[in-house]
């Protein structure tokens, strides 16, 4: 079984989230999201307008996903390759290159963003408020 892993904040789920799950779960036969936790995002200085476990439940309805891990640290990505046996690293075109160092444990692919589409882009159209 080849096991595939992305991660993300996945606020305000929109089809470019979709997009992106459908296109990783391609790559192999399970997938695993590992989503930023409430106290992570404030680290980022981002800040969700669902909780975690409100983004944790909507993620774990799509098909596309098997499992969902809270994702609490910059440093848990190797940690997280060896423990859930990991074949493929996913992420999108935005952290191209960033992880490349995984490539000594799995496979690492960054795929395009759908164009048009972000969080951030729905919360300012909406509110005119572009923080994150
Ligand atoms: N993603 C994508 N296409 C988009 C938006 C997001 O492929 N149009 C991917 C990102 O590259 C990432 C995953 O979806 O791999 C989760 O991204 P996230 O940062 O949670 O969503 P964004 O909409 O980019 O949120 P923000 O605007 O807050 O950065």
């Amino acid at each position: 079984m080849k096991r595939v892993i992305t991660y993300g904040t996945y606020d305000l789920l929109h089809y470019g989230h979709i997009e992106l799950l459908r296109r990783a779960r391609e790559m192999g036969d399970y997938l695993v999201v590992a989503l930023s936790t409430d106290e992570f995002n404030r680290v980022k200085n981002k800040k969700s307008y669902y909780n975690y476990e409100q983004r944790k439940m909507m993620l774990e309805s799509i098909r596309y996903v098997d499992l969902v891990i809270p994702e609490g640290g910059w440093g848990q990505k190797e940690i997280d390759v060896d423990r859930y046996e990991i074949d493929t690293f996913v992420m999108g075109h935005d952290w191209e290159g960033e992880f490349d160092f995984l490539k000594e444990k799995c496979e690492v692919i960054y795929l395009n963003r759908t164009e048009g589409i972000s969080t951030t882009k729905i919360k300012k159209e909406l509110y005119g408020d572009a923080e994150k």
